[in-house]
This record gives structure tokens, C-alpha cells and sequence, in this order.
């Protein structure tokens, strides 16, 4: 196999109505439009785009038609998952044109230049942290049989959680977390692609690359005390590229002068471990 490269994105959080995201604190529209240029020119075409979810800030339809809209100008295989600020109606009808089947998971998988691409769709309605249900452990199970001498990748927007201390606002729940573990173990997976907790962070889990982007929306200071969340002004785009040898990623940042956006409480996103509602 030769190598292939792709370019991972996330985050993009991007709204129709004025360019900004909710909190009115980072031009995400500005973001995404010098990304595509940077993609534009990259010497050598990417084979595909990776999107790892929270396309947009508030899940409405025109915001996909305004993603959908930039990105297709870029001529090449997308492959997108959903993140927590996304919603499925509104990507259905925004970005798929499709009226029916609103509410299901948006999993999915395509082949591409070699590479198994497996997408979770681990949103569950207002709940900041992820889920993935039976049904979808049941599709991952039947998928990493599919194309087994592939090397696969698996697209999930929450991280799982590292450890049971981990916030299960920042990740998949923990008993998702330790199934998934169970279900990828030898199984060709070379690589996690995820974003949600905006910053760029490999962990090396359960002898799986798993690799966080930062995204276009902003950047937690991870050296800021733990007690408080403090984001500032910070995007990147990750360029991968998958030889025999294994999956390489290079985070590219986009100039920054870390400026401070926001900070509250890390208890404000405290939530409990109960069912997400569906959109
Ligand atoms: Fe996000």
C-alpha cells in the first residue's frame, strides 16, 4: 500500500446567522475560510477530508448549507461525523437533502484509497458528553469484519475517556469507553480521529492511536488550574498520512496570540450519567 494522506478537521462550529458562535467570541466562518485555502495549497492533493463533528455551533439548517456549501468547493471525498453542537435533523435536511429517518445515529463507512473509514455518530441531543449505544457497538462490530485486511480508522467526535477519572463531559461515557476498548483490540484499527475538548492531544490507549484535534473554534489551556475552563483564541488543522508503517499526523496551528475568550467553573459542565435524549 502506498502512503495516503488526508486532512483531518474538527470543530468548525460554524454559524449562518453572523459568522460567530454562540458566545459571539470566535469568527469561525473567518477560521474555516483560511483553512480551505491552506488545503487548497497543499502541494500534493489530499485523497480525502476528515471531519470529526461540531460542524456547526447551533445544528440549524442553514448553517450546513453554508458548511456544505464552502467545502464542496474543495472537489474532493468528505467524510463527516456528528459532534454534541450538531443536530441529526438538521444535518439530514441541511447537508444530505434528506426528509426522512431524522432521528437515527449518523454511523456510516466508506473505503477510501485503502483505508477503511468508520464513523460513530456518538451525539445524544443537549448532552455534552458522548454516547454509543448497543446498536451502534453492534454496527462497529460488523463493520471491523467487513473489510478486515483493511487498515482501518474509526471517526468519533467524543474521545473516549482515558481513564475512570476522566470528565464524562470531555469523553464518550466510561462503560462506552471500556466496551469500545474491548470490541477494536486487534482488530487493524491504526487510528482514532475525535474532537470535542478543542485542543491537539494524542494518547496512546489501549494500543491505539487516538488523536484529538484542537478545531477552528477555540483552544482550552490545558496549563490553566483545573478548577476553572479557561479557552482562549487557537485553531488547527491536522495532515495525516497512513504508510504500512502506521498513521502519522502533523497539527498545523493557525497563528494565535492565545488571547483569552472565556473562563467559568469546571463544575458548570459537570453532568450526570443518565440517557441523553434524542434530537
Ligand atoms: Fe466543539
Amino acid at each position: 500500500m502506498a502512503a495516503t494522506t488526508f486532512v483531518h478537521l474538527t470543530d468548525l462550529h460554524i454559524c449562518e446567522a453572523d459568522g460567530k458562535d454562540t458566545d459571539n467570541s470566535s469568527n469561525t466562518l473567518e477560521t474555516l475560510h483560511k483553512v480551505l485555502e491552506i488545503i487548497r495549497n497543499i502541494p500534493e492533493k489530499p485523497s480525502f477530508v476528515a471531519i470529526s463533528g461540531d460542524l456547526t455551533d447551533r445544528g440549524d439548517i442553514e448553517s450546513y448549507r453554508l458548511v456544505r456549501g464552502l467545502i464542496d468547493d474543495l472537489d474532493m471525498p468528505i467524510v463527516y461525523a456528528l459532534g454534541n453542537h450538531d443536530t441529526r435533523a438538521g444535518f439530514y435536511r441541511g447537508m444530505l437533502d434528506r426528509s426522512r429517518n431524522l432521528r437515527v445515529p449518523y454511523d456510516h463507512e466508506t473505503v477510501i484509497d485503502g483505508l477503511h473509514i468508520i464513523v460513530l455518530d456518538s451525539s445524544r441531543g443537549d448532552r455534552i458528553g458522548g454516547v454509543l449505544d448497543p446498536a451502534q457497538f453492534d454496527f462497529l462490530d460488523a463493520a471491523l469484519d467487513r473489510e478486515a485486511e483493511r487498515p482501518k480508522l474509526i471517526m468519533v467526535h467524543h474521545p473516549p475517556a482515558l481513564d475512570d477519572d476522566a470528565d464524562e463531559w470531555a469523553s464518550l461515557r466510561h462503560a462506552d469507553s471500556r466496551r469500545l476498548a474491548d470490541l477494536i483490540r486487534d482488530r487493524n484499527v491504526i487510528g482514532m480521529l475525535c474532537g470535542h475538548i478543542h485542543q491537539d492531544r494524542v494518547a496512546h490507549w489501549h494500543g491505539v492511536p487516538v488523536i484529538v484535534g484542537n478545531g477552528h473554534h477555540s483552544q482550552l489551556d490545558i496549563l490553566h488550574p483545573r478548577h476553572e475552563i479557561r479557552m482562549l483564541e487557537g485553531a488547527s488543522i491536522g495532515l495525516c498520512t497512513v504508510r504500512p508503517s502506521g498513521l502519522t499526523v502533523n497539527f498545523i496551528p493557525m497563528p494565535s496570540q492565545r488571547r483569552e475568550l472565556v473562563v467559568f467553573p469546571h463544575g458548570d459542565l459537570q453532568e450526570t450519567e443518565t440517557e441523553g435524549t434524542e434530537d
